[in-house]
């Protein structure tokens, strides 16, 4: 059972440093970046801030990933996926996947490109829609992990 408990243990810090970041982003560093005058120094500023913690984040990701599955298969718990009242755990899986593409599909092809040519041509636009994407994310984060402490700890009253 210490394998269950390592990989809980894991699968929490790897969310605390990953989501927190997310977080931090969202709330912080975006609405910073935004208020910057001159529009032609907040491409860098955000890239300087934001290209660390995503390279780190790669990491979290995996590791969260990784914890989740071997969680799964360790607890027996597959036919999970199957039940509507376990809608905890297919918010998970979607929340790590979405991340997932985001960091090592859509970035590394396409979305940084896209970002660059936007934020010159429109910074403001763009900075608003990334601000938009960012709080989405963190939403589906957050009420992620509010429902899987609920309904791991037995607090999802109203299933
Ligand atoms: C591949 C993706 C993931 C899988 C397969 C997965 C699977 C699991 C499993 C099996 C558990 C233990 C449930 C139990 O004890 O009954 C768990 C716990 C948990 N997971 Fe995930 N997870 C994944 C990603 C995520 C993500 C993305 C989040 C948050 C955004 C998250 C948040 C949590 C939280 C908060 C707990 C409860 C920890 C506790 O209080 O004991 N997980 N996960």
């Amino acid at each position: 059972m210490i394998d269950l408990a390592m990989a809980r243990a894991l699968h929490v810090l790897g969310l605390i440093h990953w989501i927190g970041g997310v977080f931090l982003v969202t709330a912080v560093l975006l609405p910073a970046v935004r208020r910057i005058a001159e529009p032609e120094r907040r491409i860098g500023w955000f890239e300087a801030m934001e290209g660390p913690f995503s390279r780190q984040a790669k990491f979290s990701v995996s590791l969260v990933g990784l914890t989740g599955f071997y969680m799964t298969y360790r607890l027996h718990a597959w036919e999970r996926f199957l039940e509507p009242g376990f809608w905890w755990m297919h918010a998970m899986v979607l929340v790590w996947l979405l991340f997932t593409l985001v960091l090592f599909v859509a970035e590394p092809w396409f979305l940084h490109a896209w970002f660059r040519r936007h934020a010159q041509a429109d910074p403001d636009g763009t900075f608003a829609r990334i601000q938009r994407f960012h709080w989405i994310l963190l939403t589906a984060s957050l009420l992620a992990i509010a429902g899987a402490v609920l309904g791991t700890h037995g607090g999802a009253f109203w299933l």
